[in-house]
């Protein structure tokens, strides 16, 4: 009988590779500007090669198979740097031209496939994992790799809450059903940057409120209010999912209205305030000399929380800083230890502010509209949406695009580098 011969791979599939950290080595064949902005990426160094496809290929007429055309480019260009022991994964923007590459690739003895749906779909593809919980609650973390993006859901006695809803709401109804639980509330720690949230959609979808502090209800730039039903959040109060008591607190700095949610007093969704491998930029508002000083003293008020906090923020800027589980989480203690930002806090204010100021990552354009969007100020469409979150987020100061990969594996300068 023949083999089935795998010609394609699913973004979980190819998530389940990297996370088991199985042999796979990536061509990409996007241009090198995409490349650099972002790329499959795992919690594992995977080597990877990017040749912009219109440099690979070599067409010799309209007329010829294209999957000829590819094979007498990789002949002529990649032989040498391709590995025939492991897996090849074919990338591009939407996974069509990718397709013939892989093709190509097979047809010359490689073990290759296609990512279906290229970093498009790479982009949209989430998993969610249990963090923890008790007897009487469980709160999982929903992870969107690509972007770097994390969101929280707390259930407890079949009554769940959503905080940092992603824009692709069916995840957490799926997730909220696998529980057995009803979403009853959605939050935002804030006014969101970098992605389009999913909190005003779902909360609509499931008749239930949506959450935001009264503060992030006005864009900073444009200084108009928002257009969004919302119910505001409020320093120091308190409230119920199922038997599981959430505190709200106000710890303004990345944006006027930002809040981060402390759950059973051991649990703290950070919001944007503390990564784990960084703190947030106080520059997205355009009042970075202004809000610094605010971020200073929210992060010392933070740290006046227990040690063993554990501190779930909603982003990463590098994949690998998950744990064994792809769970990504620290104790406050750690973080007190390690974290640059925290670290400069001891520091006092004003070499804070200087550290701060001094380490702004570029603001892209796309985050004022995005802003836009989640006020309600303007709707974006699909291809709209897809445009505007191409790429990893860059909420954290420093570290602005964390490329993970093994370089020292791979000669040439097409490469992957850090920065
Ligand atoms: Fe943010």
């Amino acid at each position: 009988m023949l083999k089935q011969v795998t010609t394609a791979s699913s973004p979980q599939q190819v998530w389940e590779r990297l996370s088991h950290n199985e042999p796979m080595f990536i061509l990409d064949v996007r241009n090198r500007d995409e490349f650099e902005r972002w790329r499959v990426e795992g919690p594992h160094p995977v080597p990877a090669l990017n040749i912009p496809y219109f440099e690979l290929l070599d067409l010799e007429g309209e007329q010829e198979d294209v999957v000829e055309a590819v094979i007498r480019g990789v002949r002529a260009q990649l032989m040498p740097q391709l590995p025939s022991d492991r897996l090849i994964l074919a990338v591009c923007a939407e996974g069509n031209t990718s397709n013939y590459v892989a093709e190509g690739l097979r047809r010359l003895g490689f073990d290759a496939v296609n990512m279906e749906g290229g970093m498009e779909a790479w982009g949209n593809f989430y998993y969610w994992r249990p963090v923890d919980g008790s007897a009487h609650f469980s709160l999982y973390q929903v992870v969107r790799p690509a972007r770097g993006c994390v969101s929280h859901v707390l259930v407890s006695d079949g009554h769940a809450a959503v905080f940092d809803p992603a824009r692709h709401i069916e995840i957490y109804r799926e997730l909220a059903a696998d529980v057995g639980a009803r979403i009853e509330k959605v939050l935002d720690t804030h006014l969101h940057a970098d992605h389009l949230s999913g909190g005003p959609q779902l909360s609509q979808r499931g008749n239930v409120p949506y959450h935001l502090h009264p503060y992030d209800a006005i864009h900073p730039i444009d200084m108009l209010p928002a257009r969004i039903r919302y119910r505001p959040l409020e320093e120091g109060k308190t409230f119920r999912i199922g038997s599981a008591e959430v505190t709200t607190l106000h710890f303004p700095g990345h944006t006027l209205g930002m809040v981060a949610f402390l759950i059973e007093g051991h649990y703290l969704l950070s919001g944007d305030s503390l990564f784990l491998e960084s703190i947030a930029r106080p520059d997205l508002g355009g009042k970075a000399e202004a809000w610094t000083p605010l971020l200073y003293d929210s992060l010392k008020r933070m740290l006046q929380l227990p040690d063993d906090t554990v501190v779930l923020p909603a982003h990463f800027s590098d994949i690998a800083a998950g744990d064994a589980n792809d769970v990504f989480r620290a104790t406050l203690g750690e973080l007190k230890r390690s974290n640059p930002g925290l670290l400069k806090l001891a520091e006092g204010e004003r070499a804070f502010c200087d550290y701060i100021l001094a380490n702004l990552p570029e603001f892209p354009a796309a985050y004022v509209e995005i802003k836009r969007a989640n006020a309600g100020l303007v709707s974006p469409d699909e291809s709209k949406a897809q445009e505007l979150e191409l790429g990893k987020n860059i909420c954290a100061v420093g570290k602005a695009h964390g490329v993970s990969g093994d370089k020292a594996a791979l000669p040439d300068t097409h490469i992957a580098s850090a920065t």
